[in-house]
């Protein structure tokens, strides 16, 4: 076979060469363009070579090399894209960010709540939520006819009318009082749930925190300095309060709490209607007929209890609109509540 066929064949056969991993394609480089491959071997014969086929020897000889030396680069970049990759790894380049989780408006809001009546020396209890007519209605002071009462505001559970889910954590008061003897300091935060059609403003579950302080001589200017408190540790020192008579009827005087427009300074705007004030929870003292359903003494014991929902507090703190946005899981509005622990 002539010098000139031979670089031919080798054209052909370079030609369909593909390596599967960097260990072939190694072979496939020593055995044509290492110093003794197959390449260099056939320029050192070019002196045998007739000289009427030099010229055409030392063309295809030229075009055999170059053409081995770019598939190997090729077929280098191929297998190292494709992973098959002996490359080092930079191990001081930044790591691939990923999203950290945040907290939920509602938990960051519930842990405020909790702080500040800490600070207080309030402690946290919770109560169930499946719960029964005595702890929600009947000790609570709600006569029988009480509208709350009707299927229209409360979820009742199976074809018992004994089985609820609560519809306020003011059952959770009862389960303290019957359990425990004054003085009771305590808060109770949880999940409550009525019968309402949702919308941008009710919702067939929220969130709501109880407040409860029963020991002798509790009276209503505890009431009063213990929510102010509240308001200017959650609202900022500026805050006013203003107590409105109200009813409940588990306490006697009742009352609600408007505090000081948080988005205007109290000069009126349309989150406060105008008014200046914005109403974020129902209060009241003891009334005694609860504390005897708990076998408390009300002739030796008085006290105070307060009730706030959790969603109207994040509303004013965070100036979110809709309640619905609170459940939707929608992580263009999760994500702007980042802070975190
Ligand atoms: N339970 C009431 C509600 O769900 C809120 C409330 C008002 C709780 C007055 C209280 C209270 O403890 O004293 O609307």
């Amino acid at each position: 076979m002539s010098m000139l066929q031979k670089v031919k064949d080798f054209l052909h056969e370079t030609e369909h060469f593909t390596a599967k991993s960097l260990e072939e394609l190694e072979q496939f480089r020593l055995k044509f363009l290492s110093k003794k491959g197959i390449i260099q071997e056939l320029f050192n014969e070019f002196k045998e070579v007739p000289s009427e086929q030099k010229k055409e020897f030392g063309q295809k000889l030229n075009e055999l090399k170059d053409f081995v030396h770019h598939k190997f680069v090729q077929l280098k970049t191929l297998l190292e894209e494709a992973g098959h990759t002996t490359r080092k790894i930079d191990l001081t380049l930044p790591g691939e960010p990923f999203i950290l989780g945040s907290q939920h408006p509602i938990s960051i809001i519930r842990f405020e709540i909790i702080g500040i009546f800490n600070r207080l020396g309030f402690t946290v209890s919770e109560g169930p939520e499946i719960e029964d007519d005595w702890h929600v209605f009947s000790a609570l002071n709600f006569p029988p006819e009480h509208p709350a009462r009707d299927m229209q505001d409360t979820f009742f559970i199976e074809k018992n009318p004994d089985v609820i889910l609560r519809t306020h954590t003011s059952s959770v008061q009862i389960r303290m009082m019957e359990t425990q003897n004054p003085p009771i300091r305590i808060i109770m935060p949880g999940r409550v749930f009525r019968n309402e059609a949702i919308s941008a403003r009710a919702h067939c579950f929220f969130h709501q925190v109880e407040g409860l302080y029963i020991d002798r001589n509790v009276s209503f200017a505890d009431l009063k300095q213990t929510l102010m408190f509240f308001a200017k540790e959650m609202f900022g020192e500026e805050t006013q309060i203003r107590l409105r008579p109200s009813f409940f009827p588990f306490t006697e005087p009742s009352a609600e709490m408007d505090i000081s427009c948080s988005l205007c300074g109290g000069k009126g705007c349309n989150v406060c209607k105008y008014t200046g004030w914005l109403e974020i929870l129902g209060c009241g003292m003891v009334d005694p007929n609860v504390l005897e359903s708990c076998k408390i003494d009300s002739k030796a014991y008085s006290g105070f209890a307060f009730g706030m929902g959790i969603e109207r507090i994040a509303m004013l703190k965070f100036g979110i609109r809709d309640l619905r946005l609170y459940s939707e899981n929608d992580l263009r509005f999760l994500r702007q509540f980042n802070r975190v622990g």
